[in-house]
This record gives C-alpha cells, sequence and structure tokens, in this order.
C-alpha cells in the first residue's frame, strides 16, 4: 500500500492546525509542507516559524519540500523546527554537500523537476532516503498531471534497486491518475488539491491508497 502525503499548500491556512488534524483523522501518513521562496520557483509560502508553530499538532511525519535557491543555508532551520525529511532540488546546486548537511539531522530526499533527467542525482543515490519525481513544474498546486513523466518514474524505480529509498511523485494527483503512479511504482504520492479542495478528506485519501 502506498502512503499518502496531503500537501498543506491546499489547505485552509486561516485553520492550519485544525486542517493538519482533519487529514491525520482522514488517514494521512505524512504531512507534506512546500516550502517556496520566490526564486527558485516564482511563488513564497512557508518558512521554518510556520513549521515550528504546527509541530506540536501532530506526530505524523514532516515531510519538508524545500523549492528554493540556496537550500543549504536553511536545513538547521527546518530540522530544528522539526522536519523528518528535507528534500532539496538536484538543480540547485552543492547537492552532495548539502544532502550529508541534511543527513546530520534527519532524513534526506532529492528533487528533480519533469525536465531534470534522473542522471542528475547518479551521484548522490547512495546517500538519500527519498527520490522525489516531480510531476508538475514546481511553484503551485492545483496544476495539471504531466503524464508524459510517467517512463521516468518507472526508470526512478528502476534506478532505485533493491536500496531502501522512497520513490515520492508530487505534482497533479488525484483519484483518477494515481492507479497509473502506482504501477509505474511510487509509494509514496503526495496529493493537494486532490485531498483538501475534495470535501471529503477520509474519501480523497482513500480513494488515492
Ligand atoms: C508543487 C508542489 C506540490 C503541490 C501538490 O510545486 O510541490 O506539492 O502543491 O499539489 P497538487 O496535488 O494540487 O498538485
Ligand atoms: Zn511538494
Amino acid at each position: 500500500m502506498v502512503l499518502v502525503a496531503p500537501s498543506i499548500l491546499s489547505a485552509d491556512f486561516s485553520r492550519l492546525g485544525e486542517e493538519i488534524k482533519a487529514v491525520e483523522r482522514a488517514g494521512a501518513d505524512w504531512i507534506h509542507i512546500d516550502v517556496m521562496d520566490g526564486h527558485f520557483v516564482p511563488n513564497i509560502t512557508i518558512g521554518p516559524v510556520v513549521v515550528k508553530s504546527i509541530r506540536p499538532v501532530t506526530d505524523l511525519t514532516f515531510d519538508v519540500h524545500l523549492m528554493i535557491a540556496e537550500p543549504w543555508k536553511y536545513v538547521d532551520a527546518f530540522a530544528e523546527a522539526g522536519a523528518d525529511f528535507i528534500t532539496i532540488h538536484a538543480e540547485c546546486g552543492n547537492v552532495a554537500g548539502t544532502i550529508d548537511a541534511i543527513k546530520k539531522k534527519c532524513r534526506a530526499g532529492i528533487a528533480v523537476r519533469p525536465s531534470t533527467p534522473l542522471s542528475a542525482i547518479a551521484d548522490v543515490i547512495d546517500s538519500i532516503d527519498m527520490l522525489l519525481v516531480m510531476t508538475v513544474n514546481p511553484g503551485f498546486g492545483g496544476q495539471k498531471f504531466m503524464e508524459e513523466v510517467l517512463p521516468k518514474i518507472k526508470e526512478a524505480r528502476k534506478m532505485i534497486g533493491s536500496r531502501d529509498i522512497y520513490l515520492q511523485v508530487d505534482g497533479g494527483i488525484n483519484p483518477e491518475n494515481v492507479a497509473a503512479v502506482k504501477e509505474a511504482g511510487a509509494d509514496v504520492i503526495v496529493a493537494g488539491s486532490a485531498v483538501f479542495k475534495s470535501g471529503d478528506y477520509s474519501t480523497a485519501i482513500k480513494s488515492l491508497k
């Protein structure tokens, strides 16, 4: 069975704590936290102060996806705020050094944009805990799933082989396309709008699983 990680980017931020408790009750496995800085992506979202303030609300794993230009500067701040996973982007530079810094604090992931080939992560595959394949261009929730990335998910599964690495897929996943994502080899499904805009979190999470 796959793990489902609702992205709080699509939650009601005026009631963030309650929203997290509601998806926990509805069967969420992890909480996916999308951090954007207005440089690496055009949008600005959440910083360590918010992560710290929601940390006491749940014991679920905090899966922090950094879409920021110089992630090495913020690893300690997010780890100390309560991140269990910190995922950085392969397109950022200084990847190996940043992964090492993350691993001193918590678990480490690496993400690839839809246009970035998996060869970009080959050098670090033996030091990561999670590989995140993006199925939208990072920056906003509610975008359309890019079907053309499905072969890359399959390729990622092959590349992981017998290593103990989660294969996470993020972007535009909903109950209609999730079967293809699982079939391609994903074991952690991120879903923002498919959960938080659904009106019934429990049914949404069940149908993704
Ligand atoms: C995109 C983010 C995703 C996104 C997921 O930049 O990394 O986590 O918010 O939201 P949906 O499921 O609505 O695409
Ligand atoms: Zn994300």
